[in-house]
């Protein structure tokens, strides 16, 4: 594969063909991050799942290796997590070392189809060479499925300080169980969380537990991340977030932020329609301390039927989260890791910067008033933003085919868009280019920034330093070669404006 083909990202990480959907496993573990990831190597729409397999030494450049697991007679190979057991309290250690042991879902879909509810139950499989091959536990499952619960899938197991054991954080249905292991072999439920709080539009999948310091003070804070399909705040597959404590038994949601979180309502780490399953690795040195994550840059509104010939699909860039206290109570912070900005190029303008008049109404001359401009581009955009001012400005993207993909801030409405109607292909879905309702702004700073990283058939809007986050895919006829800040409305004035060209990850 040369990467070359139309849409194909150049610096998010894509398999190499065919399908992939949830990243799985990921660990940091003897200097590589690890992103396995739901993988059916025989097609491009979903089918019998296994674990594709990538590493990377910088969280830039990935480098494919081969299916680390296939599916067998206990069923297809769903996500979870992986660990480095340090102290070999599995006993799958090999010669004093550490092995890294993987906790997944098994899904048996002739269970499923003879009428069982138990056919999603947890297994284990652990690898001496640096997760270069794998060997599956013989005594799989490891926690078997006596819940009555079709959906008991998406492990994420991490050591648990307070309990001094491992803890896994796993998807019931429409809660949170926890579960608790001295060996990662067996397991012992400990509680359940959250049938009645957060949203509950859909199953719920993917979660993710880890304790994260909260910026500018001397507290920290655990916070429970849970994707949701349907039920996202734009439609279809989103990951909600809930902040409190794990004792090492019970997850107790703060009380600062429990009124967010209740009456169906839901607090999302991105409000785009294309951040999924995501989840954070395991094992990052804490001289690094960073809590590093990634999602799937799809949503299962579409995802088996978006125009791209030979893979289905992307992850998001890696990123940073970080926990603050904002005017709307304990917010979750994304931003992109610091390493991408290795892949900057030259610097592009995206704005005439004299007077510092931000960008010209939207009229038909939009194309004409546009800056040359990369497909593959970081753009960063700093505005002043008057108190009441009801303006709607931002970034468009533009092609030789007159299509036009649109994103910014509503100042009437108080919410960031994305406005991809006219953005290219959207003939495979209707709810490809439903309404985009919501993407709050958190800051109340009469500075606005906004964050862009673009790439042929993405954006990521990382906006106010992260707070509000946006990440959309689009397909467009030919890739955009123009950019154009518009700004419609009174009271906002750009302060500065970089662009920078973003390199290729792939050789
Ligand atoms: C989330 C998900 C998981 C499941 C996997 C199957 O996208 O539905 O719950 O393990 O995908 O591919």
């Amino acid at each position: 594969t040369d990467y070359g083909e139309p849409h194909r990202p150049r610096f998010h990480f894509s398999p190499p063909a065919n399908w992939m959907n949830d990243p799985n496993g990921m660990v940091y573990h003897e200097g590589e991050y690890h992103l396995f990831y739901q993988y059916y190597p025989d097609s491009t729409v979903w089918g019998p799942m296994h674990w594709g397999h990538a590493v990377s030494t910088d969280l830039v450049h990935w480098e494919h290796l081969s299916v680390a697991l296939y599916p067998d007679s206990l069923g297809y190979i769903f996500s979870g997590s992986a660990v480095v057991d340090h102290r070999n309290t599995s006993g799958l250690g090999k010669e004093g070392e550490a092995p890294l042991v993987a906790i997944y879902t098994y899904h048996n879909a002739e269970r499923e189809r003879a009428g069982h509810d138990d056919y999603q139950y947890q297994a284990i499989a652990y690898s001496h060479d640096r997760g270069r091959s794998w060997t599956k536990y013989a005594g799989n499952p490891v926690l078997p499925n006596n819940t009555g619960l079709r959906d008991f899938r998406d492990p994420k197991v991490s050591w648990s300080e307070a309990a001094n054991q491992w803890v896994m954080t796993l998807a019931a249905q429409d809660h949170i169980s926890f579960y608790g292991s001295d060996n990662l072999i067996d397991w012992e439920h400990l509680s359940d969380f959250g049938s009645d709080l957060g949203s509950h539009g859909g199953v719920w999948e993917c979660p993710d537990l880890f304790r994260l310091p909260v910026k500018d003070g001397d507290d920290s804070k655990h916070v429970l991340l849970v994707s949701i399909n349907p039920g996202a705040p734009n439609g279809g597959s989103g990951t909600q977030y809930f902040v409190g404590n794990f004792d090492g038994t019970t997850f107790t949601l703060d009380p600062a932020f429990a009124s967010d979180v209740t009456n169906e309502r839901g607090v999302w780490l991105d409000y785009g329609r294309d951040n999924y399953a995501g989840v954070t690795w395991s094992d990052v040195p804490e001289s690094d301390g960073r809590r590093l994550f990634l999602g799937w840059m799809s949503n299962w509104n579409y995802a088996n039927v978006v125009p791209t010939e030979t893979w289905r699909s992307a992850m998001t860039v890696p990123r940073v989260l970080t926990l603050h206290q904002t005017p709307a109570g304990y917010r979750v912070f994304s931003q992109p890791v610091a390493e991408l900005e290795t892949l900057r190029g030259s610097e592009f303008a995206v704005a005439e910067m004299e007077g510092n008049q931000p960008a010209q109404p939207a009229t038909d001359e939009s194309a004409a008033l546009a800056f040359p401009a990369p497909a593959s581009a970081e753009v960063k955009l700093r505005y002043s933003i008057e108190p009441g001012s009801q303006a709607r400005f931002g970034l468009e993207l533009l092609n030789e085919d007159g299509e036009v993909y649109r994103i910014g801030y509503d100042a009437a409405k108080g919410h960031y868009f994305s406005d991809r109607r006219a953005a290219g292909d959207h003939s495979f879905s209707d709810a490809f280019t439903g309404t985009f309702e919501q993407a709050p702004r958190i800051s109340d700073s009469g500075e606005l920034s906004m964050h862009l990283l673009i790439d042929r058939a993405s954006v990521e809007l990382f906006a106010d330093g992260g707070a509000t986050v946006v990440t959309e895919i689009f397909f467009p006829s030919t890739d955009f070669n123009r950019m154009r800040l518009f700004a419609e409305g009174e009271g906002v004035r750009l302060l500065d404006s970089q662009g920078y060209t973003l390199a290729s990850i792939w050789p």
